[in-house]
């Protein structure tokens, strides 16, 4: 027999630890309404927010967002200004929440490139949540090819170039293992988000745009995740 493969985290009930969600369909959620772009991040925003605030009676260990990924900067200025200023915004307006919720902040993906001043904040909110008990990691500046071939050096700086070594050099080494990923607003890809943690997970893609996105949704996704069967090759 060769190496186990990742077992799921599932508790007894055939919960869900870790869930991920590509937040995707913004643009698309304000065009149909005749806004700009960026009241469709807005709104983006208050979907993560409700978001958040609903995980804690499902019992996730983990939630990771897709925010911000590293092909992302080919967008307008105006756009990717936006995106930022959003986050600095809602670093500012819920960090407080966060620490009173128990709620424990992570971020994947290249975030020390970000400007000097989110990565200030984002190491403060990093500090200030560190006690926290929820895991909430959000992918800012993401990208799972650059992820895994900068574990994969570091792997080989330490010894041999093996799944388990390249896998501790992850910047989700800290995490559960993956079990379901969910994308919305139809598109079906990964769009170099999670491209190692996924080779088991089980997915989900729905249509519904991320901001219309609701705690129901993800309940939803979580029920159906627990009728799922993972058999990870065997029988
Ligand atoms: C997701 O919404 C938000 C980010 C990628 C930052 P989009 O902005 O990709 O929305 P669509 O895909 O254009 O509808
Ligand atoms: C993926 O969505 C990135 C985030 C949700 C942050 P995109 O909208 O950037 O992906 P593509 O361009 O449709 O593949
Ligand atoms: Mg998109």
């Amino acid at each position: 027999m060769g190496d186990q493969p990742a077992t799921s985290g599932k508790s007894a009930e055939n919960g869900a630890r870790h869930v991920a969600i590509i937040m995707d369909g913004n643009g698309r959620w304000a065009k149909k309404r005749g806004l700009p772009r960026a009241i469709g991040h807005q709104r983006g925003v208050e979907a993560v927010r409700r978001l958040v605030r609903a995980v804690e009676p499902m019992n996730l260990d983990c939630l990771t967002l897709y925010a911000f990924s590293s092909e992302n900067w080919k967008r307008s200025e105006d756009e990717v200004d936006d995106l930022m200023n959003l986050m600095r915004r809602f670093i500012k307006s819920d960090l407080a929440e966060f620490v009173a919720n128990g709620v424990k902040l992570k971020i994947i993906g290249d975030w020390q490139a970000l400007a000097p001043d989110i990565v200030a904040m984002l190491e403060d909110a990093l500090e200030r949540t560190s006690k926290g008990t929820q895991t909430l990691a959000v992918a800012l500046n993401y990208g799972s090819q650059h992820e895994i071939a900068r574990a994969a050096a570091k792997a080989g700086e330490h010894g041999a170039i093996t799944p388990e070594s390249i896998q501790a050099q992850l910047d989700t080494h800290d995490l559960p293992p993956l079990d379901l990923l969910i994308r919305t607003s139809g598109e079906i890809r990964l769009s170099n988000f999670l491209l190692w943690q996924a080779a088991y997970a089980e997915m989900l893609f729905v249509d519904t745009l991320w901001p219309d996105f609701k705690p129901e949704h993800l309940q939803e996704a979580l029920d159906d995740f627990a009728r799922r069967e993972r058999r990870y090759g065997g029988r």
